[in-house]
């Protein structure tokens, strides 16, 4: 039913067709073309419901399909496989049954809405449909370089370099603050979660599951979220999610082959917001102040303590020591 719905509505897209003309072409209630237009909303498509008019599909409407983000991908990308899913637990958890089961390196799992997106330190990442891109790739640590605990460092880079070709009007603007969390106007608008699947016999880890949420356009954040969170976009949308999903994946292949690239670590500094603030940080269950001095190029962050002391930090949260001179 949705997809008749959707191609009436794409034969004279722009334009508002009534709710009762569809459903007479159809033979269905209006209540049925309501009820499908609402999940062809969820999936990203963008629908314009007025009354007495009736419904339109608009000019650009951002909706993630695999196909649309293997059009995206160069031809010499090393991303093997794309897998696009309409509503997922969480693309991580997904992609690490799939590893399990021997899936290669460089496939790219992608969703348009996660039930329980999963952050660091078991937070929740809110995930709500048509608005925000969930992506994660499958990477062998026997294909990528020694360093492979720079992959979180190198997505990191790479989503700050996809949005600022897809926007060149934010470059300048994006920030990352360590280890893995993206900011823009003051809020965190995506964050990277890096996991290990560990062989049961072996114990050694067989693949690395890192997983991205970018808030593209999304307005409301509950909870928590709600004080930190924000998108990409406040208005219109400029460009699909499978476009920004297919340069982020392209990215981080690319980096995942190099991660010693000293360009990587270099664009890494270049935006991180810590570097030069006071900063809180937990040393065992003790909370300590110190000084960001700067990031090494293993992408720890390096700390002056209070004490004076050099210490630096490999993982773990850390807050900046907010005062209005650095207010994001
Ligand atoms: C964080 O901000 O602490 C990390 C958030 C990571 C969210 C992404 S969305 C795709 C993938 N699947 C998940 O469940 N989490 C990651």
């Amino acid at each position: 039913m949705k997809t008749k719905i959707l191609s009436v509505l794409e034969s004279q897209k722009g334009t508002y067709i009534s709710g009762e003309k569809i459903a007479e072409s159809l033979g269905v209630s209006r209540a049925a073309v309501w009820k499908s237009v609402d999940t062809l909303r969820k999936e990203g498509h963008k629908i314009k419901a007025v009354t007495n008019k009736g419904y339109m599909l608009e000019n650009f409407s951002d909706v993630l399909t695999a196909k649309g983000i293997r059009e995206n991908l160069p031809n010499d990308t090393k991303i093997s496989r794309v897998i696009c899913l309409g509503e997922i637990d969480s693309t991580n958890n997904y992609a690490k049954k799939l590893a399990l089961n021997g899936e290669p390196h460089g496939t790219l799992i992608a969703a348009n809405h996660q039930l329980s997106g999963r952050g660091r330190h078991g937070h929740s990442f809110e995930s709500p449909a048509g608005t925000g891109l969930y992506m994660s790739l499958i990477l062998r640590p026997d294909i990528l370089s020694d360093k492979f605990q720079m992959i979180t460092v190198a997505d990191a880079v790479a989503v700050c370099l996809s949005v600022e070709e897809l926007c060149p009007e934010l470059k300048g603007s994006l920030g990352i603050k360590w280890v893995n969390d993206i900011y823009l106007r003051g809020r965190k608008i995506a964050g990277i979660l890096t996991e290990a699947v560990t062989g049961f016999e072996s114990g050694e880890i067989e693949s690395i599951i890192t997983g991205i949420g970018i808030n593209v356009s999304t307005k409301k954040f509950g909870g928590d979220a709600s004080e930190i969170a924000g998108a990409i976009f406040n208005d219109d949308v400029s460009f699909g999610r499978d476009e920004l999903c297919a340069k982020v994946a392209d990215y981080i292949m690319k980096f995942a082959e190099n991660l010693d690239d000293p360009s990587i670590i270099k664009a890494y500094r270049e935006r991180s917001i810590l570097t030069g603030h006071d900063i809180t940080y937990m040393k065992g269950n003790e909370k300590c102040c110190g000084h960001a001095e700067g990031i090494d190029d293993n992408g720890g962050l390096v700390i002056r303590s209070e004490a004076g002391e050099i210490e630096t930090l490999r993982s773990g949260e850390v807050f900046m020591i907010r005062t209005e001179e650095v207010r994001q």
